[in-house]
C-alpha cells in the first residue's frame, strides 16, 4: 500500500508513467526562445517533454543552454546566435571561434542567427549602427559560412526603420568583402524577423520582407500579439501559426512567451504559462498538446485530482493483479 506521500511523488513524475503521446511529430519549423527565469528551473523542463512539437531552440547566446545540454542538435537544434558586438573590437572573433569549437566537440552546429534588434539600444536591442555590424559580420559570420553553415540576418524589430537598416548593412558588408573594382555581395541563408501587433500587419509585414529579400527563407524568430485581451490573443495565435505553418517563405519560428505571465513584458495574456508554471492554452497548442483551459493570470495550480485519480486506480489495478 503506497502512502499519499508516494502516490504525489508518483504524480509528480508521471509524465514518465504516463508518456502523453510519445509518436508526436516534431515540426520542422517550430522552435523555442528560450528565456529562462533562475527562479523557476522547473519550468525549463516543460518545453521537451514528450509530445511537444519543438525541433529548435536558441536563447540570444552561443551556448547551449544547460537545460538541453543532454540533447542532441537531432533531438533538439540549438541555434547560437550573436546577440551584439563589442564596438571597441568590431574584429572580435570569439562567436565564430565558439562555434567552430562546438563542432569539433562534436555537435552539429548547421545554422546560426545574426544581431538582435541592432536598430533599436533599449527593450533588449543591440543597438548597433550598420557599418558597425557589417564588421562583426565579416569577421564572424562570412568565416561560418566557408565552414557551410547557414547564417540568418540580424533580426530587426518590426518599427519601418529596421528595413533601412538592413540595406545600409548589406552595402557596407559588400563593400568590405568586395576587392578593387570586382563587385561581391554579401550573401545569408535566411532572414529573420519580429513582430508584436495584429495578424494584418503580421501578414502585410511578411509580404514586404518576401518582396525585399526574394528566394530567401524567412524565421519569425519573436513575436505575439502584445498587451492584448485573451480572446485577441489566441486569435492571433491561431491564425499566424496556421499560416506560418502553411506558407513555403517560412522557414522557421519562435513565438516570444516562453514565461510566466506576472514576468511577461508583452503584457499577461501572451505567455505560455501562468503564475503558478502551468501551460496555458496557447503554450498548450504551440506545443502540440490538448487544452489546458489554465488562465494565463491565474496563479493556483489548477485541480490535478482527476490525474491522481487514475494514478491512484493504476496502483490499486497492479496491487490486485498482483494479488489474485
Ligand atoms: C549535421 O546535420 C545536417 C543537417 O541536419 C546533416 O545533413 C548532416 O549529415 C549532419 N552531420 C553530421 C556529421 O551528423
Ligand atoms: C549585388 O547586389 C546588387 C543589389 O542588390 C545587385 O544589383 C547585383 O546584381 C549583385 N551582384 C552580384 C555579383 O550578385
Ligand atoms: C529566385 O529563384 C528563382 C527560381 O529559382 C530565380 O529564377 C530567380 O532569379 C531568383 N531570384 C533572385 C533574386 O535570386
Ligand atoms: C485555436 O485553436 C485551437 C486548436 O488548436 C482551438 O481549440 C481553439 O478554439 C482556437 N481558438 C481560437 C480563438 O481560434
Amino acid at each position: 500500500m503506497l502512502l499519499p506521500a508516494q502516490i504525489l511523488r508518483l504524480v509528480a513524475t508521471s509524465s514518465l508513467l504516463f508518456p502523453l503521446a510519445v509518436t508526436a511529430q516534431r515540426n520542422p519549423k517550430r522552435g523555442l526562445c528560450f528565456t529562462p527565469n533562475a527562479d523557476y528551473p522547473e519550468d525549463n523542463q516543460v518545453w521537451t517533454q514528450s509530445g511537444s512539437q519543438l525541433s529548435w531552440y536558441y536563447n540570444y547566446g552561443v551556448d547551449p543552454s544547460p537545460a538541453f545540454a543532454d540533447l542532441s542538435q537531432e533531438e533538439f537544434e540549438f541555434i547560437p546566435m550573436m546577440w551584439g558586438v563589442d564596438r571597441d573590437n568590431l574584429q572580435d572573433t570569439s562567436f565564430r571561434d565558439r562555434v567552430a569549437r562546438l563542432i569539433e566537440d562534436g555537435r552539429n552546429i548547421t545554422r546560426v542567427m545574426g544581431f538582435n534588434e541592432p536598430d533599436i539600444d533599449h527593450s533588449g536591442g543591440s543597438g548597433i549602427p550598420p557599418r558597425d555590424a557589417a564588421r562583426a559580420w565579416v569577421a564572424n559570420f562570412v568565416p561560418l559560412q566557408e565552414m557551410g553553415i547557414q547564417v540568418g540576418l540580424p533580426a530587426m524589430t518590426g518599427a519601418p526603420a529596421g528595413l533601412v537598416w538592413l540595406h545600409e548593412f548589406l552595402d557596407h558588408c559588400s563593400e568590405l568583402v568586395s576587392s578593387g573594382n570586382s563587385r561581391t555581395n554579401c550573401t545569408y541563408d535566411f532572414l529573420p524577423v519580429h513582430w508584436y501587433d495584429n495578424f494584418e500587419g503580421f501578414a502585410s509585414h511578411i509580404g514586404e520582407r518576401v518582396f525585399h529579400f526574394p528566394n530567401t527563407s524567412i524565421w519569425v524568430t519573436e513575436y505575439a500579439y502584445a498587451h492584448q485581451e485573451l480572446e485577441p490573443t489566441q486569435q492571433f495565435f491561431n491564425m499566424s501559426l496556421e499560416y506560418m505553418d502553411r506558407l513555403d517563405e517560412i522557414g522557421g519560428y519562435s513565438y516570444f512567451g516562453a514565461f510566466r505571465s506576472a514576468e511577461s513584458n508583452v503584457g499577461p495574456n501572451a505567455p505560455f504559462l501562468n503564475n503558478a508554471g502551468d501551460l496555458t492554452d496557447v503554450g498548450a497548442w504551440y506545443l502540440g498538446l490538448d487544452t489546458t483551459g489554465v488562465d494565463p493570470q491565474s496563479a493556483a495550480v489548477p485541480w490535478r485530482a482527476p490525474l491522481a485519480m487514475v494514478v491512484a486506480a493504476t496502483l490499486v489495478g497492479v496491487s490486485f493483479s498482483g494479488i489474485y
